[in-house]
């Protein structure tokens, strides 16, 4: 086999070769995002990263093959067109928004511009898995703060844990991947705690599968000019299907906007995804189908799970959460094994993405399997 030593020149620069470029050094210690459960057999349902099964609309894709056809040039500085959109959408101030290549691109680059190296960063625990590995990234804290018995955030304990070296709180409504949502008051009880130079950041990729009727429905828009340190997160990769363009933005005071833009790259969004994302604002017809249809959907796999005996938090957003415990990997492999794709945590859960038709049938045949191995 060659290695990379066999490679260097015999003139007494081989001693040179063998030192290597070492990342920081927390950089090999930081977590992995995880991957799908995959079996031998084909996918027929893609349930492991709370996608949308449903592609954009006829409107998008022409808007992205008429933004193709520009692409030897750069797109909007700090995507100002989408921005502008977003403002007219949202009733905010450009000023107040700022987009990104996803909103966890948008996430990484806040927590750059506000996160001190060896400060910490406060969010409940579990929730969306790529909260650690983005904290870690910036040479910060991740101080996981664990969910209560019902699943929730437990938002009094994420108060306490805030300390003087906190900077930054993280939290998801609703939460990724337990499904469970918080109100508007226990919200405001949160913010009215913590000190006005900590960052809370509002993760809300998940916010229009929230029924209506709900108090973890609300617009925390207006909660802005009351908490200049809140931040809303936000993404077109869910119920904007339109995850494979990479588009999320921020909603914040236009002091952390700036000081986020100036760590973020100028070109942040391509010409298309601004192009699909634009478009898509418009569409409110089409995502309160998908929305109607996601519904439908998340009934039928709760129902399927709990007729096996599996006790499910109800799920406010497109995916549910089987809090399996030990079964995890088993109940992973058997969903593999028949066709579902989903995302194990072992020792703690198993997370299935819903909206395709029949999703609820096949998990109900996989659950039946694992319980009785042939
Ligand atoms: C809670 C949460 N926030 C953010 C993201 C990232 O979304 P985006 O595709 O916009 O980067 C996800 C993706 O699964 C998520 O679950």
């Amino acid at each position: 086999m060659t290695t990379t030593d066999d490679l260097a020149p015999a003139d007494g620069t081989a001693a040179r070769s063998k030192t290597r470029p070492s990342p920081r050094h927390y950089v090999p210690d930081l977590p992995i995002y995880s991957s799908a459960t995959l079996g031998e057999v084909p996918i027929v349902f893609r349930a492991s990263s709370n996608e949308s099964p449903f592609e954009p609309s006829d409107a998008v894709k022409a808007a992205v093959a008429e933004a193709t056809a520009g692409s030897n040039r750069y797109p909007a500085l700090h995507g100002a067109s989408l921005v502008d959109a977003l403002a007219e959408a949202l009733a905010v101030r450009p000023e107040a928004i700022a987009v990104g290549d996803g909103s966890l691109s948008v996430l990484n680059h806040l927590l750059l511009a506000f996160a001190g190296t060896g400060k910490k960063v406060v969010h409940a625990w579990r929730s969306y898995e790529a909260y650690p590995i983005s904290i870690g990234a910036v040479g910060a804290l991740s101080v996981g703060v664990p969910n209560l018995q019902n699943h929730q955030h437990d938002l009094d304990a994420l108060a306490a844990a805030v300390d003087d070296e906190t900077d930054l709180v993280i939290l998801c409504n609703p939460n990724n991947p337990t499904g469970t949502v918080f109100s508007e008051r226990k919200l405001v009880e949160f913010l009215d705690q913590v000190p006005g130079r900590v960052v809370v950041v509002l993760d809300e990729a998940y916010r229009e599968f929230v029924d209506e009727a709900l108090p973890g429905s609300f617009d925390s828009l207006p909660l802005l000019d009351r908490y200049p340190n809140l931040v809303l997160l936000r993404t077109f990769s869910k119920v904007f299907s339109l995850a494979g363009f990479r588009v999320g933005y921020m909603v914040a005071h236009p002091d952390v906007i700036a000081a986020t833009r100036s760590v973020m790259s100028p070109f942040p969004v391509s010409a298309p995804a601004i192009a699909a994302a634009v478009t898509s604002l418009s569409e409110d017809d089409y995502r309160r189908e998908i929305v109607r249809r996601v519904k439908v959907s998340r009934e039928e796999v709760m129902a399927a799970i709990r007729a096996r005996g599996i006790l499910v938090p109800t799920t406010h957003a497109n995916f549910v959460w089987m809090p399996v415990g030990d079964r995890a990997e088993a109940v992973a492999d058997a969903c593999a094994a028949a066709g579902i794709a989903v995302r194990c945590f072992p020792g703690e859960g198993v997370r299935v993405s819903v909206g395709q038709p029949g999703l609820g049938s096949a998990l109900s045949r996989a659950l039946t399997t694992e319980e009785n191995p042939r």
